[in-house]
């Protein structure tokens, strides 16, 4: 695809070779990440990040990718802070908002949100999760730290064995995540959840035409024998219609170090796209595996920054500038320690 000045709304528009470049905008991002280098080649560069659901990772680590780069950052938070609480339309929001920024994050509880927001837009508005439907920058950090954490095991993305866990339905995190596997050949997609949270017959459906492998599983321990990726996601419980009806899903999958050690193959990766749910009725991802050195989910969030830096470089065409507008950093920072 062509990134400069394009929205991105949905895994759809991109083909592998373009999560390929977005991938080496990345890579190239980590001095700037861990604050071994400066670069100002966004300077006077304004980012609306507007969030209309709650989020942090997403919300923060949208906002700190264009900062790294240079730029200035305006949040709007809330439906209630802003004019759509007065009855203001989605078209009228956006032709205001773009007219005050040169690019937009923008996460709202409606699918296709965004991309009506999006079309009214005179900048690129980039989709942080519109309602169950799409969370395109996830599934981005997600494959990108998959790719890592394979690496060290000499393995790519192709023939790749990935359990996703909980509510499949909901998740728009498994959604994005799933389809952007579609692009890769000969995936073997363990689903793992209660039959009333499965994913969207749709993207099971595509995926099974493209060939991949598609195992359903109503217990975890079947599903979670012989796969590379564990990705555990919470039960989404702001879209059930009572939180009665959520609560009765609450707990149902929990992965704990004792359930990894007699089921899970030793180098299996364990992911989540975050928050998990770590009230005692939940704890879909116990605490005990946070010594776990197959636990990724904090290196996802850190790659979450690589990502959406490289997003921003790539749609605002200056990918190939931030070298040319870099220092390097004297101030102390425990970032560039050698990790653990
Ligand atoms: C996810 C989301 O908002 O869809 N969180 C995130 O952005 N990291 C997953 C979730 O909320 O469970």
């Amino acid at each position: 695809m062509d990134f400069i000045g394009h929205h991105v709304l949905s895994v759809d528009q991109f083909a592998r070779a373009d999560i390929e470049r977005i991938f080496q905008v990345a890579d190239e991002m980590q001095p700037y990440a861990e604050r071994t280098r400066i670069t100002r080649v966004l300077e006077g560069a304004i980012l609306g990040n507007m969030f209309f659901e709650p989020s942090t990772r997403t919300r923060v680590s949208f906002g700190c990718a264009f900062n790294l780069l240079g730029g200035e950052v305006r949040e709007t938070t809330e439906v209630k802070a802003s004019s759509l609480a007065k009855g203001e339309s989605l078209y009228d929001t956006a032709r205001v908002l773009s007219g005050y920024s040169d690019i937009i994050v923008m996460r709202h509880p409606e699918a296709g949100s965004v991309a009506e927001f999006a079309s009214a837009s005179r900048v690129p508005v980039l989709n942080a999760g519109d309602g169950t439907n799409e969370h395109p920058s996830q599934a981005l950090l997600d494959l990108y730290t998959i790719r890592k954490e394979l690496e060290g095991q000499n393995r790519s993305i192709d023939g790749l064995r990935i359990a996703l866990v909980g509510d499949l339905k909901h998740g728009r995190a498994v959604h994005s995540l799933c389809k952007m596997l579609g692009l890769f050949d000969h995936v073997e997609f363990n689903l793992v959840s209660p039959a009333e949270l499965a994913a969207p017959a749709d993207i099971v459906e595509a995926l099974v035409a493209k060939g991949h492998a598609v195992n359903v599983w109503g217990d975890l321990q079947s599903g979670i024998h012989h796969v590379d990726i564990v990705y555990v996601t919470r039960t989404q419980e702001e879209r059930f219609p009572s939180q009665e009806e959520a609560d009765r899903y609450r707990g149902l999958f929990r992965l704990n170090q004792a359930i990894y050690t007699e089921h899970c193959e030793p180098n299996t990766v364990i992911m989540h796209p975050l928050p998990r749910d770590s009230r005692a009725q939940a704890q879909e991802l116990d605490v005990d595996l946070n010594q776990n050195p197959n636990l990724a989910i904090f290196r996802q969030t850190d790659n979450g920054v690589l990502v959406r830096m490289a997003l921003f470089a790539l749609i605002l065409n200056i990918a190939d500038e931030i070298h040319n507008h870099a220092r390097p950093v004297t101030w102390y920072t425990a970032k560039r320690t050698p990790r653990t």
